[in-house]
């Protein structure tokens, strides 16, 4: 039998939500990650350190006893952030990051921002303290083509916001094109990016051809087959800059299923078993270590994790919950459409 063993794995992209969701989905992380990048696009959004202290704790108190789970916070960007704010939160050791949301570009982005240009001096501070920032990298111009909007904000928001702040460390979050893949790995030691589970499996038309298929949509969306290849190259290759955010986003299916369907798949259950099996098709299981247990604790600052996590390759294909039942209705599990035969096998915390 086949059998693989990591430094029980991270996750750097993550949404729990709160109240009823929270306590639903939360033990579906803290099964395989041992700590995760707490997304702050509650309603309304985590913007202050208070607001985050009072997360954290709402996300311990969820914790079922027995589970083992640090939640690493951040804060959401909004026009009128205080830049000492940040800096004490920060020093705090609390946040370990600022999420910046291009107002309207996804789920709960309305408090986002408009006007770069008057975020500045919180993203000066950052760049001071060496605080990173994590980007939604879409850009919201109703005129641009929404399978355009990340090479878009690229060229006309990243490029110009590094060249006038190369200290700020900055992560991409949910990388969906070569192009992004290609700008990372041109950006030195202060630029990484995060990569879903769902995006090295699915292209477009999984979402749209012979039939829409709402579980499968997120943002940002998944695009043509040439730019899934590239993220597979991306997180296979070995570079430290690229790591897992698996960016798992519940909804309850009556939100999905809907004539204006909520955008995010629901991964944590099976991320690792679909990682294994998509590294295994590359070639690379080897380098699954570093994509999902160094190199994020590296950009970070962070040590990587004691504990470990074994995976097994069986006969029997894994078989997991269709939906996994919160208090706020059933959330579907991502399918993803194949057999997969790796399973997670124990866990030593
Ligand atoms: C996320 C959500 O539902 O909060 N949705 C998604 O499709 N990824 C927001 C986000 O990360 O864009
Ligand atoms: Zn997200």
């Amino acid at each position: 039998m086949q059998t693989i063993t990591l430094p029980r794995p991270d996750d750097w992209h993550l949404h729990l939500r709160d109240g009823a969701m929270l306590r639903a989905v939360l033990p579906e992380s803290a099964r395989h990650f041992a700590r995760a990048i707490v997304m702050p696009n509650l309603v309304p959004p985590v913007v202050t350190l208070d607001d985050a202290k009072a997360y954290r704790d709402r996300i311990l108190a969820a914790l079922p006893d027995g589970m083992a789970f640090e939640p690493l916070m951040t804060l959401y960007l909004t026009e009128t952030t205080d830049p000492a704010d940040v800096a004490a939160a920060a020093a705090s050791g609390l946040i370990k990051a600022v999420k910046l949301y291009p107002a309207g570009a996804t789920t709960n982005s309305q408090s986002g921002v408009r006007d770069l240009t008057r975020v500045m001096p919180v993203l000066e501070t950052m760049a001071r303290i060496g605080l990173p920032l994590c980007t939604h990298g879409e850009v919201t111009d109703p005129a641009i083509d929404i399978f355009d909007r990340e090479a878009a904000f690229i060229d006309t928001v990243l490029v110009p916001l590094r060249h006038r702040l190369p200290e700020l460390r900055v992560v991409m979050e949910h990388i969906t094109t070569e192009e992004a893949a290609a700008y990372v790995a041109e950006g030195g030691d202060t630029l990484a990016a995060t990569i879903t589970t769902h995006h090295l499996i699915l292209n477009r038309n999984h979402i749209l051809a012979g039939g829409i298929r709402p579980h499968y949509y997120c943002l940002p969306v998944a695009k043509r087959e040439k730019h899934r290849l590239a993220l597979r190259r991306a997180a296979t290759s070995g570079s430290p800059s690229y790591f897992l955010g698996t960016d798992s986003a519940p909804h309850v299916d009556a939100l999905k299923e809907h004539a204006c369907g909520c955008a995010g798949c629901f991964t944590a259950t099976n991320t690792m078993p679909l990682l294994a099996h998509v590294f295994e098709e590359e070639a690379a299981l080897d380098r699954l270590e570093g994509f999902a247990s160094r190199h994020g604790p590296a950009f970070y600052g962070l040590p990587v994790n004691a504990g470990t996590l074994r995976l097994e390759k069986r006969a029997d294909p894994c078989i997991w919950p269709d939906k996994i039942h919160s208090d706020a209705g059933p959330v579907t599990v991502f399918n993803p459409g194949f057999p997969v035969h790796w399973h997670v096998a124990t866990e030593q915390i």
